[in-house]
């Protein structure tokens, strides 16, 4: 049975913890007990304290564009750049060197739905699921690499048994069920932001919420994951997030960038479309790469632009990156490890009277690791630009911008656009869904097009079932 850090408790700050356990029954005494004892009560005092008094310091720091910026190829020169880039990424795939992380653990609160964000439908017509998406995407870049492919799944609480669950009951989505790994990130407790008293959302159940992406970190040491991917002979990892199905899985030209150009970490940029975008923008601060989220970019840094009247701090963070393994390693390995970012949100609690209160306004703070808070630590970081309307269209919000409505029409007009430009000829009125197995790319589905044996008019889904065989 675990013993109750009292001490630390009352030094802490968290008195009324204990009163809670005092007044539990066996067996949710001991829980509750255990629970309280794996958390570091005096970093959480220490996060609470930096939490009230930070201001965002970024004003008084140095900040410009980044200069290890590779941009989009304009003259026949960088498109020979370009192309040998991709070719470099082609052989690094085939040679079986690279993983796959996508991070599904958040809860997707704005978007309004209650299951992982993973399973929300966004194939236009057919109504694929995120994940299926990326694991259709995942296939193609396997077909094409003759390797498989290890797929990382980072869940949280409160996506892990339901996103599991998913997989099972969609047969893996045809995948080797041995080459899709999930690893579930870690909890934070949120405290009240008033007094730094952890909130309880339950009696005897403390309001935990997940540790941002940046738990990573932790869930792949603790899961052995580095020494695992080192025995598969897996240097270099692809990494991004669950809302954006036009993420280029595994893109052979980012991975070849980074090879090329030794990186530890690689981010790929998009230009953001407004000063006031929720983007992390990518800059060098004090000399030294890193990306500000936006909700601590100063107006002043976000509205400036250049001569041509631009944004001069328009490299936009579209949290897709590649990382070196190693040096994920060692900064997972480090003492210090990543930072926490405390953020003021609301939490529903159990208030005097034990009544669940859901608040209109923030009332909580909680914490939360960011994994771009790894570049700073690299010897050298790089940014690779990406063609925004290709590669970004997240799903975020339940209406409005980067909402399943603006990802949807996104993927119907570029997979439009990717026949004409193929020669095919599509009526206006046409709707056309190019399933991620069939081609991920223009490049691909040129290849794919003397398989098509069906009209392209009308609402037409391109799937395997509808090609010819190869
Ligand atoms: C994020 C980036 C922002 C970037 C934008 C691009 C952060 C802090 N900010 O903003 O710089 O420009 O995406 O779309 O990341 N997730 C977890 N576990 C968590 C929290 C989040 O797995 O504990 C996952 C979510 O499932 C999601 C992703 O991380 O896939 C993004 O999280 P979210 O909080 O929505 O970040 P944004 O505000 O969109």
């Amino acid at each position: 049975m675990s013993e109750l850090p009292e001490d630390q408790l009352r030094q802490c700050g968290q008195s009324h913890l204990i009163d809670v356990w005092k007044s539990l029954e066996e067996p949710a005494r001991s829980r509750f007990a255990a629970e309280l004892c794996s958390i570091d009560w005096s970093r959480i005092e220490r996060l609470w304290r930096r939490g009230i008094s930070s201001e965002s310091s970024a004003a008084t720091q140095k900040i410009q564009s980044p200069r290890a910026l590779i941009r989009l190829p304009e003259t026949e020169g960088q498109r020979q750049e370009w192309a040998a880039a991709r070719q470099a990424g082609r052989d690094l795939l085939a040679a079986g060197r690279a993983a796959c992380i996508v991070v599904a653990g958040g809860q997707g609160t704005r978007l309004d739905f209650d299951k992982p964000k993973g399973m929300f439908p966004v194939g236009p017509l057919s109504g694929k699921s995120l994940f299926q998406w990326f694991a259709e995407q995942l296939a193609t870049r396997e077909r094409h690499a003759g390797q498989t492919i290890p797929w990382i799944i980072m869940t949280s609480n409160a996506t892990h048994s339901e996103t599991v669950a998913f997989f099972e009951e969609q047969s893996f989505f045809g995948r080797a069920p041995e080459t899709t790994t999930f690893v579930c990130q870690g909890t934070m407790p949120a405290v009240d932001a008033k007094t730094g008293e952890a909130l309880l959302e339950g009696p005897g159940q403390l309001a935990l919420s997940p540790d941002g992406h940046g738990g990573l970190l932790d869930a792949l040491e603790r899961d052995k994951m580095f020494d695992r991917l080192a025995e598969l002979g897996i240097d270099t990892l692809f990494y991004h997030q669950i809302d954006n199905p036009t993420t280029r899985v595994c893109d052979p030209a980012f991975l070849g960038w980074h090879l090329r150009e030794e990186a530890d970490v690689s981010t790929k940029v998009v230009e953001k479309i407004a000063a006031a975008e929720k983007m992390g923008i990518a800059v060098e601060r004090d000399g030294v790469s890193c990306i500000i989220e936006y909700s601590d970019l100063p107006d002043e840094f976000a509205n400036q632009t250049d001569a041509r009247g631009r944004l001069e701090f328009w490299a936009g963070n579209t949290a897709i990156h590649v990382f070196r393994r190693e040096f994920l390693e060692s900064v997972a390995r480090s003492e210090s490890g990543l930072p926490f970012h405390c953020a003021r949100k609301k939490v529903p609690y159990l208030d005097d009277e034990q009544r669940l209160v859901t608040p209109d306004e923030p009332n909580g703070m909680k914490f939360e690791r960011f994994i771009f808070d790894v570049i700073p630590a690299a010897k050298k970081a790089l940014f690779v630009q990406g063609n925004r309307k290709e590669e970004f269209n997240p799903i975020k919000n339940a209406s409005g911008s980067d909402s399943p409505e603006t990802s949807r029409s996104a993927l119907l007009a570029l997979h439009k656009r990717w026949l004409v430009e193929a020669g095919i000829p599509v009526p206006d009125d046409a709707r056309i869904e190019i399933a991620p197995v069939v081609a991920t790319t223009a490049e691909e589905l040129r290849d794919a097009i003397p398989r098509i044996r069906q009209p392209v008019s009308g609402d037409v889904i391109l799937d395997a079932s509808t090609l010819a065989p190869e």
